[in-house]
C-alpha cells in the first residue's frame, strides 16, 4: 500500500527515514504525507533498535522497514554497511535521521553528502550530543529549540538548514521543554523535507544553499509554522 494520496511519478523525491524510538518525528511525516502537504514517498524506515515504535507507524503506514540489532555485526562499520546497502537499494533522493541515536560511519556521510539530514533537539551549536533540555535548563537558557542540518562526520555539527526556538520557562525540567521542542519539531521536520521535495535546497562547498543562494543564516520557523529567511516567509 502506497503511504501517499498524491499521485506516484519519477519525480516524487523518495525518502528513507532512521530512527532509534518513539518515531513522532516519523509519523508527522507519514501524515504530512497522506494529508497531501508533502509530496515525498517514504520508501524505507530502518531502525537500530527492533520492536521500537518508529516500526510499528512505518508498518502501520504500509512502508517498508529494516531493523538489525547492533551486536548482531562486530563492528559499527559492518552494521552501516548492512544498514547502507538496504538503503541503497531503496534508492532515496532524501535519508532523514529522525530521533537516530548512532553517530553514521565516516564512508556513509561521504557517500550521501547532501541528501542526508538529522533533526536535533537543541539551537545548535549549542548542545550537541544527549540530553540537550537538561543542560540548556541547568545553564539557565532563557531560549531552547530544535535545528534541521546536513550531516557530516560529525556529532550533530553539519550545516544549518532551519531551526525552530522555543521559550525556556523558570518552572521547567527536563520534560516539560523536552516537549515544547518536541511539538516544533515536527512542523520544521515536515517544511524542510518539503523544500527538498521541490528541489529548492541543496549543499554546496559546505554551505547549504536555497533557490540558488547561499542561506546567510539557518531558516526560521515562525509561531504559524511559515519558515522564513531573515523575516520574510519563504512559502516552503
Ligand atoms: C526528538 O527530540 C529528536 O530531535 C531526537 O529524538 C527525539 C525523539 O524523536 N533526536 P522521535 O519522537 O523518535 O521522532
Amino acid at each position: 500500500m502506497a503511504n501517499s494520496t498524491a499521485p506516484q511519478d519519477d519525480a516524487t523525491l523518495r525518502v528513507a527515514v532512521l530512527a532509534s524510538g518513539t518515531g513522532s518525528n516519523l509519523q508527522a511525516l507519514i501524515d504530512a504525507v497522506a494529508a497531501g502537504m508533502l509530496r515525498v514517498r517514504i520508501v524505507l524506515v530502518c531502525s537500530d533498535r527492533p520492536g521500537c515504535q518508529a516500526l510499528a507507524r512505518a508498518q502501520a503506514a504500509g512502508i517498508a522497514t529494516w531493523a538489525r540489532a547492533p551486536r548482531e555485526f562486530a563492528s559499527r562499520a559492518l552494521f552501516d554497511e548492512s544498514l547502507f546497502s538496504a538503503i541503497a537499494d531503496v534508492q532515496p533522493g532524501l535519508i532523514v535521521c529522525a530521533g537516530y541515536l548512532r553517530l553514521i560511519s565516516p564512508f556513509a556521510v561521504a557517500r550521501h553528502a547532501g541528501r542526508m539530514i538529522n533533526i536535533h533537539p537543541s539551537l545548535l551549536p549549542a548542545y550537541p550530543g544527549l540530553d540537550t533540555h537538561a543542560r540548556a535548563i541547568a545553564d539557565g537558557a532563557t531560549s531552547h529549540g530544535a535545528s534541521v542540518h546536513f550531516v557530516n562526520a560529525a556529532l550533530d555539527a553539519g550545516p544549518l538548514i532551519a531551526q525552530a526556538r522555543v521559550p525556556v520557562y523558570r518552572g521547567d525540567d527536563a520534560p516539560t521543554l523536552g516537549a515544547r521542542v518536541l511539538a516544533r519539531e515536527h512542523p520544521l521536520l515536515v517544511r524542510v523535507v518539503g523544500l527538498f521535495a521541490n528541489r529548492r535546497l541543496r549543499l554546496r562547498d559546505d554551505a547549504v544553499w536555497l533557490d540558488q543562494q547561499p542561506l546567510p543564516q539557518p531558516l526560521q520557523l515562525r509561531d504559524d509554522d511559515t519558515l522564513t529567511l531573515s523575516g520574510t516567509p519563504i512559502d516552503a
